[in-house]
């Protein structure tokens, strides 16, 4: 028992076993010393070994926080303002019925045909269910299609208003030494030209779309993209998206996640609730000091 122990706490320590020994050699009984310090510390080898306990559930230490795109830290519905010049009075509901068709496009994808080593024979890239998911809604709202304000529509996605605290968020994270990605539905080039026109270039270090892959959030190959690229495991990250649907789909693929609730939603029906919640991106931070701080 006594040679279990010393390996124990040498390996909780990170000490050398001949430390432990010296340590050992100044106490009166050596063998009741040893076993005394390995059941003291037993209890608290996770937070040695830098893990961590959140929402009941034990983590290893963060490393990466990963971020969803669209409505998370660009501003999708900013386009309703777009649609209402365009066509005034009907700017919110185009917004609001495009980004559901365009996520329902997505989905129907994915699900007809999962099981494809090369993803689904029905995929297309987000960029052109956009644009699709754009003339639907126009033709559902019976609004004339006229080709140039579609196209500048479409344009705008590529050049989305970021929220007004994300830039400052994404350089404090950054500062704290953790990696940061983007995992998005998202096409490569799409994704690419809003990251630089929200001046987030240098606090991303992935930009990670699930074009390769050729299915889309929420299969557990999307998700599973973040481990394969940045070489962390699901315990070492933190989820976050402002899409509820998004936020479950990756709760139940495994993150710890933090749901961004900018419009006062309720949690949704289905189970289990993320681990975190706030208002804006600065949410993300108090949920990192929660998730470091918290003790056995
Ligand atoms: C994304 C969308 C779905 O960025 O928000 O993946």
């Amino acid at each position: 028992r006594s040679s279990v122990c010393i390996h124990l706490a040498s390996s909780l320590f990170k000490m050398a076993p001949d430390m432990i020994q010296i340590y050992l050699k100044h106490a009166s009984n050596p063998l009741e010393a040893t076993i005394c310090l390995a059941e003291m510390i037993e209890p608290c080898a996770p937070m040695l070994i830098g893990m961590h306990k959140v929402a009941g559930v034990w983590h290893m230490k963060i490393k990466a926080i990963v971020f969803d795109a669209y409505g998370t830290l660009f501003e999708v519905y900013s386009i309703q303002v777009l649609a209402e010049e365009f066509y005034p009075g009907q700017g919110a509901d185009i917004a609001l019925k495009w980004r559901d068709k365009q996520i329902e496009y997505t989905r129907l994808i994915t699900q007809s045909d999962p099981h494809q080593a090369s993803g689904s024979q029905y995929f297309r890239p987000f960029w052109e269910l956009t644009r699709l998911s754009l003339e639907y809604t126009l033709d559902r709202l019976h609004l004339e299609r006229e080709s140039g304000q579609i196209e500048k529509l479409i344009r705008q996605y590529a050049h989305l208003t970021p929220f007004p605290e994300n830039l400052a968020v994404l350089q404090k994270i950054k500062g704290m030494g953790l990696t940061t990605a983007i995992l998005s539905n998202g096409s490569v080039d799409m994704l690419a030209s809003a990251v630089k026109s929200a001046g987030m270039e240098d606090v991303l270090d992935h930009v990670i779309s699930v074009d390769p892959i050729r299915l889309f959030k929420t299969s557990p190959e999307s998700y599973g993209l973040v481990q394969q690229t940045m070489r962390v495991n699901k315990d070492e990250v933190l989820f976050v998206s402002s899409n509820a649907w998004d936020a479950l789909g990756d709760t139940w693929f495994g993150f710890t996640t933090h749901w961004v609730n900018r419009q006062g939603l309720p949690y949704e029906a289905l189970t289990p609730r993320p681990h975190f919640s706030g208002s804006d991106l600065n949410s993300v931070l108090s949920s990192l000091e929660h998730w470091n701080s918290t003790k056995v």
